[in-house]
């Protein structure tokens, strides 16, 4: 049994992790938070200019900053950024205080999700799909190590997927917000 209704998002770039927690906080009542977002409003800036800027160790303070603050707040769905395993901290801070479910997914299909992204400075490389696969094998035992539950996201749709979830978060006895909507049928 979880004892708190947090639910923490932890996945590779593409793996569809804001999407799927801002229906998921929807349907169950629960507030949505991006960590990526609060690091880009806090800043002013994007995160390829933090990166540019600060290089990527300086993204990484501040990420663990905003996980460990918003991860203290009760009631509410977090989407990570797909680094966030790396720093033992944050995975210790997710598994404390919420249900952490990584959402898995292959590299080829991130590549394909992910192909025309800007935004990602990580991916900015002459072979993204390569790197999407260096990423996956140095990071999927952190994801599993962090994980309570793990969802294949495929290519299925949102919808489908927040209801296998759904069925998940409530069989590990995930608790609900007060204001709930039945998730979709798929
Ligand atoms: C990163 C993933 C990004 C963002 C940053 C670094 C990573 O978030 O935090 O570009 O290291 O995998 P998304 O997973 O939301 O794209």
């Amino acid at each position: 049994m979880i004892p708190s209704s947090n639910i923490f998002l932890v996945g590779l770039m593409g793996s569809g992790k804001t999407t799927i927690a801002k229906l998921l906080a929807k349907h169950r009542g629960l507030a949505f938070v991006d960590s990526d977002h609060e690091i880009v409003s806090r800043c002013g800036v994007s995160i390829p200019t933090i990166f540019e800027i600060e290089g990527e160790e300086g993204f990484r303070k501040r990420e663990a900053c905003v996980i460990d603050e918003l991860s203290q707040r009760q009631r509410v769905v977090l989407a990570t950024g797909g680094g966030a395993v790396l720093r033992p901290e944050n995975r210790a801070n997710l598994k404390g205080r919420g249900a952490v479910v990584y959402l898995r997914c292959q590299p080829r299909e991130l590549y394909l999700r992910t192909r025309h992204d800007k935004n990602r400075p990580l991916l900015q490389t002459d072979d993204p799909l390569k790197k999407l696969q260096e990423l996956y094998a140095a990071r999927h035992a952190l994801y599993m190590e962090a994980a309570d539950i793990v969802l294949d996201s495929g290519r299925q749709s949102a919808h489908c997927l927040v209801r296998r979830l759904e069925n998940s978060l409530d069989l590990a006895g995930v608790a609900r917000g007060e204001k709930c909507t039945p998730s979709v049928a798929c």
